[in-house]
């Protein structure tokens, strides 16, 4: 597929992903969404592929939402699909089985903020705004606001954000935990480089189970969590990856994970 509102890219097994409309900050179309998907099925289905970063171009906004201009006249029935292409696509992410960080350089709002919230981790600019402000606009979140923010952050605190539709800047994201760093503006994607070269150097086996046991086990009863954990656990142990770790650390030397 040929993209035409973000930009793909493959640097040392990580892949970056920048939406690319910064006339309207990087909102999100059907089409770049679209393009959003291919781009995800594309990192999940290639094994050099071990982490994904997902950016803004520009140094204003990650993204400033879906489409207000595209959305804007749509029936219930063509909403209905343009939300359920945004779930599936954030679904496909947050399900991944590699690590995805967002690299949130500016605004995160309504759609920007749902989409940081399918990674796996978010690491911010001291700029960085985040709010869910759907509300304003006559609206509510359609991309999993209401669901993952809840879980984020706490159900009060979600309800004062989705009800308010009030921004909220990088230092208060961290305090309430829907940010995991904060980083000058000039050192953010680089800084989150590091940290995925770092993660890119582990066992993509064992964090894929981490991830699959965090992911499912969540909502689970805590009897069948635990259980997904002990399966999920249990299967390192079917890997080379795993007899290396140990034998590197009981010989005191460096690991050599080769992903099998
Ligand atoms: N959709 C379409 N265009 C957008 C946009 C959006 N979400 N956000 C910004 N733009 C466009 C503006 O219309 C403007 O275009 P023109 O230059 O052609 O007029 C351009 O981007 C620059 O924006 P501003 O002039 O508004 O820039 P600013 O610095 O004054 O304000 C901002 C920045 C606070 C982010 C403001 O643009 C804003 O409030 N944007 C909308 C944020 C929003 O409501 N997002 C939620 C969308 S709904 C949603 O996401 C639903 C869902 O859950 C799926």
């Amino acid at each position: 597929m040929d993209y035409n509102n973000i930009i793909f890219s493959m640097e040392e097994g990580i892949a970056t992903i920048t939406f690319n409309r910064p006339k309207a900050l990087n909102a999100m179309n059907s089409e770049t969404m679209s393009e959003l998907k291919d781009a995800v099925t594309l990192c999940r289905d290639n094994d050099d592929i071990r982490v994904m970063i997902l950016t803004g171009s520009g140094d204003k906004a990650f993204v400033a939402g879906a489409d207000i201009a595209q959305m804007q006249d749509l029936e219930p029935r063509e909403a209905l699909a343009f939300m359920e292409l945004g779930h599936e696509t954030l679904r496909l992410l947050e399900t991944a089985s590699k690590p995805s960080i967002a690299a949130v350089n500016g605004f995160a709002l309504g759609g920007g903020t749902e989409i940081s919230m399918a990674c796996d981790m978010r690491f911010a600019s001291e700029k960085a705004r985040f709010g869910q402000p759907e509300i304003l606009i006559g609206l509510i979140p359609g991309w999993g606001g209401t669901q993952r923010l809840p879980r984020l952050i706490g159900m009060g605190r979600a309800k004062e954000l989705v009800m308010s539709g009030e921004q909220i800047d990088a230092q208060r994201a961290y305090e309430i935990g829907l940010v995991n760093r904060i980083y000058p503006p000039e050192t953010l994607l680089e800084e989150t480089m590091k940290f995925a070269r770092k993660l890119s150097g582990l066992p993509p086996f064992q964090l894929k189970m981490a991830k699959h046991s965090i992911n499912f086990g969540y909502d689970l009863p805590l009897d069948n969590a635990g259980r997904l954990e002990v399966e999920c656990c249990a299967q390192c142990f079917s890997t080379q990856d795993q007899k290396e770790g140990m034998k590197a650390f009981l010989e005191k030397r460096k690991p050599g994970y080769k992903g099998r």
